[in-house]
């Protein structure tokens, strides 16, 4: 009961990592609220699902209302909603790359300006930012999402100093995971996901629940001394 009393925020929890997720957590104690713009794939006890397009400023904002109105205070934020767009960079229309920005940089943006100073405000929290192997070694076709998660590694450690400035122990790190078995690997080749499992020194993909423990550890008191990490889950691969 790592959570125990604890409020999580998952975005992107209706499926994949942000499911696995809103699971272990609500198993170690916390209370969860799933917010993604798609439906939930399975219902979980403890975890309340909310309608939430991340990318939409006013419902980011009515979200934060509702939930502090609901539930008090917000222990826990995981910024998880990603989506991938790929294209060679030559190829690359402007679309692809709004898309790209708007939901894994903005989205990631939208809420914490909310639940980082609410954070502060009430004397603490773990913000988790989902970044990827992509931000940290770049990838053929993924100009915009390795912008996107190479960024999102500035912001962890932007915020890791800018909500702890007053001595408030507010925490922000970022996990970045290697390729894991979920849907947004679905338009992915399989002798290319093949591949990428050779290059890992561990020989395989990744499964959800693996990242979901990344996370629950950050999530919980047990990492009350780590900030501004950032955390490489990818089975000792090398893009
Ligand atoms: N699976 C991997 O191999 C992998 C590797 C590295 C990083 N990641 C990152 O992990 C995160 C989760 O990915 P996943 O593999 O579970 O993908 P997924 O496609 O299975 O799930 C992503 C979830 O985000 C939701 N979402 C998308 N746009 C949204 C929006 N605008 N507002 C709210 N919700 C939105 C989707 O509806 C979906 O439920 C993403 O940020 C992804 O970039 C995944």
């Amino acid at each position: 009961m790592r959570l125990k009393g604890k409020v999580a925020v998952v975005t992107g929890g209706a499926r994949g990592l942000g499911e696995a997720m809103c699971k272990l957590f609500a198993e170690e104690g916390a209370r969860v609220i799933a917010c993604d713009m798609g439906e939930a794939q399975n219902k979980h006890d403890n975890v309340e699902f909310y309608k939430l397009n991340v990318t939409n400023v006013e419902e980011c904002k009515a979200f934060f209302d509702y939930a502090v109105a609901k539930y008090g205070k917000l222990d826990v934020l995981v910024n998880n909603a990603g989506i991938t767009r790929d294209a060679m960079t030559k190829k690359m229309t402007d679309d692809m790359w709004n898309a790209v920005i708007d939901v894994n940089l903005k989205g990631v943006f939208n809420l914490t300006r909310h639940i980082g100073p609410h954070m502060e405000e009430t004397g603490g929290g773990s913000i988790i930012n989902i970044s990827s192997v992509v931000g940290e070694y770049g990838n053929i076709g993924q100009a915009n999402y390795a912008a996107t998660k190479a960024g999102v590694i500035g912001l962890s450690k932007t915020w890791a100093k800018e909500f702890a400035r007053k001595g408030v122990q507010v925490r922000c790190n970022a996990i970045a995971p290697g390729y894991i078995m979920t849907d947004i690997l679905k338009t992915v080749p399989q002798e290319l996901l093949d591949k990428f499992a050779a290059s890992t020194m561990l020989g395989r993909l990744g499964q959800p629940e693996e990242i979901a423990k990344v996370a629950l550890f950050l999530a919980s008191d047990e990492a009350s001394y780590v900030t501004g990490a950032l955390i490489s889950a990818n089975g000792g691969m090398r893009l």
